[in-house]
């Protein structure tokens, strides 16, 4: 009966009023997670229009690289579907427990916490059928109860498109610094870039820039740049969109092995093309978001 209740007394609710209850909420969510999250200093949310681009191995190997400068980092695997931010940084079998402070992230490579939908499933191979408001659920829960504890960036690695995890993470979290998009080069892809960045504005979230992954394959044996998927899209992105780009990295088949076995690239493959590119992508990072990082 007092459900039934419920639902009528919210059906006949206006727009304004359920507008404003909505606003309600998610202001007390704020005030929450601002608090969980007090001592975490910056967080960047790595996003991007579609799959397959390099959103998971940009968040890793920026989180490393991060890392390897002595900073404290957390990864969070925002992609509900496909977590694979913990393969990607080698880390298996973790079962998360609970302590006084909350559920203990996994420790990673270089000391990083991450959290992720894998370490809560049985195995690899089950999938998460889940509708909007369970994966909300799960988001919320991963940033207000996982003990982070002191962090100088937390990484957030969303799964593509503008769906229901970018949407839960880009409403929660109330002090994001920025948003990373990552493309390819073709021009094509400035579609997808243009709804995400359109999203992220119309959310009031600062976008740091853009990243062209995939830019060009470097030949191993002659150095030359072959460029496969055209290029200057991301670029041509930036400009048209009026935000930041970040800069390019090159294909290099070492990345996809890397990735493979969860070594980081920029650890791994540390002398290549790619590492080196990654290298100036996070060194103009930290010189847009650290005042007293001088590089
Ligand atoms: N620059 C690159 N060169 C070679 N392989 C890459 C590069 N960037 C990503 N990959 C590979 O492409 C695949 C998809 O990358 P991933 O980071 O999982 O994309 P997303 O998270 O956007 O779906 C992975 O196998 C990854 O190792
Ligand atoms: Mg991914």
């Amino acid at each position: 009966m007092a459900q039934k209740e419920a639902v009528q007394n919210s059906t006949s609710q206006t727009k304004e009023q359920r507008e404003a209850q909505f606003k309600k909420q998610l202001e007390e969510e704020h005030k929450l997670i601002s608090k969980k999250m007090k001592d975490v200093k910056y967080v960047l949310v790595v996003m991007s229009g579609k799959g397959g681009v390099g959103k998971t191995t940009v968040a890793v190997n920026l989180a490393t690289s991060f890392a390897l400068n002595a900073l404290r980092i957390g990864v969070l695997d925002a992609d509900i579907h496909g977590p694979n931010t913990p393969k990607m940084l080698g880390i298996k079998n973790y079962v998360p427990s609970v302590g006084e402070s909350g559920i203990i992230p996994a420790l990673g490579p270089l000391n990083m916490k991450v959290m992720s939908m894998a370490f809560l499933l049985p195995d690899p191979d089950t999938p998460v059928i889940w509708r909007g408001p369970l994966k909300m659920g799960a988001i919320k829960q991963f940033i207000t109860d996982v003990n982070w504890g002191e962090l100088d960036y937390l990484i957030v690695d969303l799964p593509p498109g503008t769906g229901d995890e970018p949407l839960s993470i880009l409403q929660l979290i109330p002090n994001i610094t920025g948003v990373i998009i990552v493309t390819t080069p073709q021009e094509v892809a400035l579609l997808d870039v243009r709804k995400s960045i359109t999203m992220v504005k119309e959310m009031h979230v600062p976008v740091l820039g853009i990243i062209e992954n995939m830019s060009g394959y470097v030949c191993p044996k002659c150095g030359h740049v072959e460029k496969i998927f055209g290029e200057g899209g991301g670029m041509k992105a930036a400009n048209d969109m009026g935000v930041p780009f970040l800069g390019s990295i090159p294909i290099d088949p070492s990345i996809t092995i890397d990735g493979d076995k969860g070594l980081p690239f920029v650890v791994q493959s540390s002398k290549s093309k790619a590492a080196e590119a990654f290298r100036e992508i996070t060194d103009k990072i930290r010189k847009k978001i650290e005042p007293d990082y001088k590089g």
